[in-house]
């Protein structure tokens, strides 16, 4: 049986037999070999790929990256695997079934939607999108298409997630109305947060910058804005979209939040004097309806408290940081036998989540709905700062995206 014949054999196979939540026209079985291709694949596409080989019965057989030091560079980690300038190449190929994402923020609206239409299923790094307009054409296109979408949101799969709802939904942490979160880095002096250094083959002879730009009207060939796409607005949305993002989307599952009402973001380049756009020091306050504020605080000048996000409820309080269990303390006052506990529950693999996705076709951690109200609440904290004053929901909505 060809591999193509097993795979439709399979899916009426699976048809027949079960309701799936995501039904797929390539069914892959329990045991299948996933067919994974990847676009834009420098560091964090490097991290993905190291994740990816480590599972079992995955394989890697294509990227696309505009830059040909990366080509060359997942060329040497998989030697087998298929190497495009252009991503629609590795779209075009009929066997791959899944495709992860990590190119600069302001492409993902691209490759997101051209994923989907090519009917592979998605991992679609963080933050889904650059900009309101954008978030609602992905949300769209993910909404009316059969296809595995995971957004590389991996806290979403963090056993401190599980204990936090736990504790939530069985009302040992009362009331909440402020949650307060904070993410906070340095570097020794003269080295800028951020700042990569440009490799001498980055030349306009060995990157496609056109393809890079993606519509951006900026001409010259520019290889620091290659490399160092984060400091400007016209490629990055800042370090609400880096790291806002994944604490954000932390609390929004955890208190089962929908869009914020409200957003309302200062701060400036306070420490980074390098040329950078995107502000180094942040204060953000998102009003959430039901009476709920948010808030958020970043520096790069600082990392003594390095980052955290506590939830303050009238019986109890939890307090996350990543990569370790939840804790809870009583409020002694309305929970006098109350006792402090810490979280038991194991992290599981966000990357293998997506791959056990595509194959029984289940919801994965972190599908596209908070992918999309993530990423809306980075775009109205953005929009306040740029726009200097407090922007709701419906404000935010009107604004026509800048660089
Ligand atoms: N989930 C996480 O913890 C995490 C961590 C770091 C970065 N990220 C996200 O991953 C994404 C990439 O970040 P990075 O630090 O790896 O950036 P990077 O600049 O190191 O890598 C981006 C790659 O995309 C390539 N590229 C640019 N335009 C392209 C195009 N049109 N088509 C194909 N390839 C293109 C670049 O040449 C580069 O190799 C960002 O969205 C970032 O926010 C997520």
């Amino acid at each position: 049986m060809t591999d193509q014949n097993r795979r439709t054999f399979l899916k009426q196979a699976a048809m027949g037999a079960a309701v799936l939540a995501y039904p797929s026209a390539t069914v892959l079985a329990a045991n299948d070999r996933v067919r994974v291709g990847m676009i834009g694949v420098g560091d964090r596409g490097n991290d993905l790929l190291g994740q990816v080989l480590k599972l079992s019965n995955v394989e890697v057989v294509a990227m696309a990256d505009v830059y040909s030091r990366r080509r060359d560079q997942a060329k040497s980690r998989v030697p087998g695997m298929q190497t495009f300038d252009d991503y629609r190449r590795l779209l075009d190929m009929k066997d791959i079934d899944g495709v992860i994402v990590a190119s600069p923020l302001h492409v993902h609206v691209r490759h997101f939607i051209d994923t989907l239409a090519a009917g592979k299923d998605l991992y679609a790094e963080k933050t889904m999108t650059w900009s309101i307009p954008d978030a609602d054409r992905c949300l769209a296109a993910a909404k009316s298409s059969d296809r595995v979408v995971q957004i590389g949101l991996q806290h979403e799969s963090s056993g401190a997630l599980v204990d936090a709802k736990r504790l939530i939904e069985d009302g040992s942490v009362g009331r909440v109305t402020h949650v307060e979160s904070w993410m906070s880095r340095n570097t020794p002096h003269g080295q800028g947060q951020w700042v990569r250094p440009v490799p001498s083959d980055c030349t306009a002879e060995n990157v496609d910058w056109n393809a890079f730009l993606n519509g951006r009207p900026d001409g010259a060939f520019d290889p620091f804005k290659l490399i160092n796409w984060r400091l400007f607005w016209e490629f990055s949305g800042g370090n609400c979209a880096e790291n806002m993002v994944h604490q954000i989307a932390w609390i929004i599952s955890a208190l089962d939040l929908p869009l914020p009402s409200a957003a309302y973001m200062s701060g400036g380049v306070f420490s980074e004097k390098d040329g950078r756009e995107v502000p180094d020091t942040i204060a953000v306050t998102l009003d959430f309806p039901k009476d709920m504020v948010v808030t958020w605080q970043s520096t790069f000048s600082n990392k003594h408290y390095e980052l955290g996000d506590r939830i303050l409820g009238s019986d109890g309080t939890l307090e996350h940081h990543f990569g370790e269990p939840i804790r809870y303390w009583p409020e002694k006052v309305n929970r006098p036998n109350g006792e402090s506990m810490t979280g038991t529950t194991h992290d599981q693999d966000h990357m293998k989540n997506w791959i056990e996705c595509m194959r029984s076709r289940a919801i994965p951690n972190a599908p596209v709905e908070i992918g999309y109200r993530s990423a809306i609440a980075v775009h109205m904290s953005n929009l306040s700062y740029r726009n200097k004053r407090r922007i709701t929901l419906e404000e935010a909505k009107a604004l026509t995206p800048e660089y």
